[in-house]
């Protein structure tokens, strides 16, 4: 089953409440976005294996250690899954960048993919879906399973709100996907919107609408 670890951290949840806020614009939302996905990624990659190598330090050679094995690749969900990158990616800088695009159907509330672009080599890598929100969990689950049928096999995801429902789905669908989340809220609104959530991530994110 599915590990589910909620990142409680003092900074992330206050930088989350500012990001929920109404009266948060586009530029401070990117921001703190940013900087909610670069302190969640200290966590998300706690289990990423380390190789002991030597240096010199001005003093003395030491036994040191660093990241060892599969390389990371860092897939957002377009377009929301986008403001978690920069923030990723300082943080561990040689990862690659895959991209999958989806939208959920407004009626439906299905996702429809209409984008994908991955490493070639993303069979080998350790992947880190991004996405701010996981509501029903039909896009997540979804852009997992795309990215299985292109050969990815180590997949964690990582959102900064998520409902219980899409927790669930998840885990339905893809138990060997762990699922990182700063808050889990308490339910989908009629129109598959988290409540309280943040609204549309992509359009805060964005500008749009
Ligand atoms: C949002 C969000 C997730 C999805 C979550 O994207 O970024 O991808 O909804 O909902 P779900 O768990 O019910 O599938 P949206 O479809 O609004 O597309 P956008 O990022 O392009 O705005
Ligand atoms: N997508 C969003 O952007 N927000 C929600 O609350 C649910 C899905």
């Amino acid at each position: 089953m599915s590990k589910v670890t909620q990142i409680g951290h003092p900074l992330i949840l206050h930088k989350l409440t500012l990001i929920r806020d109404k009266n948060t614009g586009s530029k401070e939302f990117r921001e703190l976005v940013e900087e909610v996905a670069m302190l969640m990624a200290y966590e998300v990659t706690r289990d990423l294996d380390l190789e002991e190598v030597e240096i010199e330090t001005p003093i003395c050679k030491a036994k040191c250690r660093m990241l060892a094995g599969k390389k990371v690749a860092i897939v957002p969900i377009l377009r929301a899954g986008l403001g978690m990158v920069d923030g990723m990616l300082s943080m561990i800088p040689a990862a690659k960048v895959g991209h999958i695009g989806l939208y959920r159907d407004e009626e439906t509330f299905k996702p429809v993919e209409y984008f994908c672009k991955l490493p070639q080599d993303i069979g080998e890598r350790d992947i880190i879906v991004t996405d701010p929100m996981l509501a029903t969990g039909g896009s997540a689950v979804d852009a997992i399973t795309s990215l299985k049928a292109k050969g990815a096999k180590y997949i964690r995801l990582m959102c900064l709100i998520a409902a219980p429902e899409g927790i669930k789905a998840v885990e339905m669908a893809h138990p060997d996907v762990d699922i990182y989340v700063a808050e889990i809220d308490e339910k989908l609104n009629e129109k598959g919107y988290i409540v309280p959530g943040l609204g549309d991530a992509g359009d805060r994110l964005f500008g749009t609408k």
